[in-house]
């Protein structure tokens, strides 16, 4: 069944990484909105829309409506998916889903007031690499996370001589505030956050942590890297297992392998020796690492009423408490 979507921003994120998947998923575009008259026009252009608005009120009382999908910016996030939920629509919103905690708290009420599902955009969780480590921690003889380091690196593009983080805070350090305790299946104990700042704009921000269940670690956010390189690296370290996931693609599983340089007989042992995994960037098959592919296909269902395990406003509301946790401390 046909799943007809109202789309609100037009944006730089919505036309390059996530309207080109919907028609995968049988999901139709049937009207659009966004304040920019231009950039509305080029993406109804592209998908045959007909039906614009300048005016996410009006684009909610577009006849005909399954769904309603976002990707605009934290503050309209949540007010348009408040609107949204008030008129019985499920929502898709990309990551912040709200400008504070609260305001992700009062998203998550009027859902549970519609009985509507709405889905956050946390695609980290479903990036290849991430998603072939989170079934490994679930499904294989991992045992207890002792540690985990995150690394979540940005350039200084965006907020050059601007002392002014919260853009980093909400479009970029949320990423973590949602997929490390993900991966930890558990909820920060003690935070704790060191900074170093070389000049307006460049931050670099350490936090370390303890969580509920047990384990240590760190997460490394900042924006002092080149965008031009991988930003992301994730180690999971286990008793004589370790997990690691470098650029979101590279997946490295070590476990407790003999030495072998006195072992004349040495080879690999499947059940001991280190597993790794790589995508070949060269098969002709359109395949998305990044993760946005595995969520809309996830969204596409649980938008139809389907259950999936997937990140919800839930999830968009202890991250932005963490974020906020995190931004405390940052500035104490
Ligand atoms: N998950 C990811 O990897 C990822 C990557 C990039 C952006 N994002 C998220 O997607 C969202 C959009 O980011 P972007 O880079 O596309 O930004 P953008 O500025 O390119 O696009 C936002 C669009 O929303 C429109 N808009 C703003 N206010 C509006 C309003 N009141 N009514 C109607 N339209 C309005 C703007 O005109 C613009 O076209 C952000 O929340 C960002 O965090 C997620």
């Amino acid at each position: 069944m046909t799943l007809n979507i109202g789309w609100i921003g037009c944006g730089r994120h919505a036309r390059q990484m996530l309207l080109p998947r919907l028609p995968d998923h049988d999901i139709r575009l049937a009207a659009l909105c966004d304040r920019d008259g231009a950039a509305m026009a080029a993406t109804a252009r592209a998908y045959g829309v007909t039906d614009c608005y300048a005016d996410f009120g009006d684009l909610l009382r577009h006849p005909g409506l399954d769904a309603i999908g976002m990707a605009v910016g934290p503050e309209i996030h949540r007010v348009a998916a408040i609107a949204a939920l008030e008129r019985g629509l499920p929502v898709f919103m990309e990551k912040p889903p709200a400008a504070t905690a609260a305001g992700a708290r009062d998203v998550a009420a009027a859902a549970q007031k519609a009985r509507k599902p709405v889905i956050v955009g946390f695609m980290k969780r479903y990036s290849s690499g991430n998603r072939i480590a989170m079934n490994l921690l679930r499904n294989g003889d991992f045992g207890p996370i002792l540690g985990i380091t995150g690394s979540y690196l940005t350039a200084p593009t965006y907020f050059e001589g601007e002392p002014d983080y919260t853009g980093f805070y909400l479009h970029h350090c949320i990423h973590y505030m949602d997929l490390i305790p993900w991966f930890a299946s558990s909820e920060f104990g003690d935070l704790s956050v060191r900074k170093v700042s070389p000049a307006p704009g460049r931050l670099l921000l350490h936090l370390g942590f303890t969580t509920k269940a047990g384990a240590i670690g760190n997460i490394v956010m900042g924006t002092v890297q080149s965008r031009g390189t991988p930003m992301e690296e994730v180690r999971i370290m286990g008793d004589h297992k370790r997990i690691e996931v470098d650029n979101i693609v590279n997946v490295e599983l070590h476990r407790d392998p003999p030495f072998k340089a006195d072992n004349p007989a040495a080879t690999l042992d499947d059940t001991v020796d280190t597993l790794t995994w790589q995508p070949n960037f060269t098969a002709a098959a359109n395949e998305d690492h990044k993760g946005y592919s595995g969520l809309v296909a996830d969204a596409s269902a649980v938008l139809r009423g389907d259950n999936r395990e997937m990140p919800t406003i839930e999830d968009g509301v202890l991250a932005m408490e963490r974020l906020e946790r995190m931004i405390r401390l940052v500035e104490a």
